[in-house]
């Protein structure tokens, strides 16, 4: 369903039978970068990094984690703990080995010894594979434990984890989602994909419509999980629907792709980075910018220039953006994360864009 997932599935899958990447001796200019961060628990602002050597042009003032999801990177570590930041694990493994102890204890010992080759500062699990209610105890077991042999092997060390933007199954999810809080950091709320299963009209949506993504808050809050345990997760990217029908107020019937039990989801559409969606804005668009204020969310249409279809963009900007830096403000959450810090062109014509979208984070860290 989700691309960008589908690629990092398939590298640590091979975790368990590939000799792991490991450092001998420390690739800082000056060693005691090797250390992990020490900083008590803080607002976060984390960053998920998915390729290549952008996460140069990341603001580094603001930023406090980085998860590191590309290739590993020694000198994306020792520029993150230059400034502060840590530098996370993706941890990932495939649900049909939790029912097995050998692969499940072998799993976090790895995990410990590859953040501490690599001189990293924790881990992010990342588990978006449906599973039954009955076997949520496993998951939670095996995040306690993580985080028990993390804790104990790398002192201040972050264990966190993935959870849809609800915690009402979605996507056939059914974690224990409170015992899951109790047993890690923090949780991060990945609050985009929210039109991964459509049960209405088979319509073109936003990517994180406000009232679903606050809606989804208040149910973790109510399951009495302290808002010092949530992560919001925001989308630096959007959704590029081709429209089968388009009525005159601006519906947008799409492709119905069934997803885990839903007759329609977004992989009706395709996902685009940030910068990309502002360049068809500028060049393509019949509409302009509009904006939906039931979803806080601005959209737009554009003819294709090779098929002539009509589309409709569905993205977040940084006007839509501080909307839900200032409600993750308001509750008192424990931090904002950004899926992922390479939707921008940090050198080229989006540069302005870029450093706006950084700005805008603004309205989650004012006092
Ligand atoms: C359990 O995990 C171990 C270690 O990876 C593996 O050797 C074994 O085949 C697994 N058992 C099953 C039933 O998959
Ligand atoms: C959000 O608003 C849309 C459009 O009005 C509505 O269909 C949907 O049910 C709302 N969702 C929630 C969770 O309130
Ligand atoms: C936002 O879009 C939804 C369709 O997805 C529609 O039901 C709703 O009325 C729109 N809200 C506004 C204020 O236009
Ligand atoms: C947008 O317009 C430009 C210039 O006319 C064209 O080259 C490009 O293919 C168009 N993009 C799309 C997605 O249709």
């Amino acid at each position: 369903m989700d691309f960008f997932w589908l690629l990092v599935v398939n590298i640590t899958l091979s975790v368990l039978s590939t000799p792991v990447f490991s450092l001998t001796t420390c690739p800082c200019s000056d060693s005691s970068l090797c250390n992990p961060v020490s900083s008590p628990p803080r607002k976060e602002v984390l960053v998920f990094q998915h390729r290549g050597t952008l996460w140069k042009s990341y603001d580094w003032s603001i930023v406090t984690t980085v998860a590191m999801f590309g290739k590993y990177d020694p000198d994306l570590m020792c520029y993150a703990h230059s400034k502060g930041a840590r530098v996370v694990l993706l941890g990932d493994l495939p649900v049909a080995q939790l029912t097995n102890s050998t692969y499940t204890k072998l799993w976090i010992k790895q995990q410990v010894k590859l953040a501490q080759d690599q001189f990293m500062d924790g881990i992010n699990i990342d588990i978006e594979e449906a599973l039954p209610n009955t076997e949520a105890p496993l998951l939670t077991k095996l995040i306690s434990d993580t985080s028990k042999a993390f804790h104990e092997a790398i002192p201040g060390s972050q264990v966190s984890t993935d959870v849809m933007y609800s915690p009402n199954c979605i996507n056939e999810c059914c974690f224990d989602y409170k015992g899951i809080a109790d047993a890690c950091d923090f949780l991060m709320l990945m609050s985009y994909d929210e039109q991964s299963q459509i049960y209405g009209d088979c319509i073109a949506m936003a990517n994180s419509p406000y009232n679903k993504t606050a809606k989804g808050v208040s149910e973790y809050l109510k399951l009495g999980i302290s808002p010092d345990k949530l992560v919001l997760g925001v989308p630096w990217y959007g959704y590029d629907y081709t429209c089968l029908h388009l009525t005159q107020d601006r519906v947008c019937s799409i492709a119905k792709v069934p997803f885990r039990g839903a007759p329609c989801s977004d992989a009706g559409g395709k996902q685009v980075a940030y910068f990309v969606i502002q360049q068809i804005l500028a060049a393509n668009s019949t509409t302009g910018r509009l904006w939906n204020s039931t979803y806080e969310a601005p959209y737009f249409q554009y003819k294709n220039t090779e098929t002539g279809r009509t589309h409709q963009m569905w993205y977040d900007d940084p006007e839509s953006l501080s909307y839900r830096y200032k409600y993750a403000k308001s509750a008192d959450l424990r931090g904002i994360g950004v899926w992922h810090g390479d939707c921008l062109d940090y050198d080229g014509k989006g540069k302005q864009q870029a450093k706006e979208m950084w700005e805008a984070i603004t309205s989650f860290l004012q006092v």
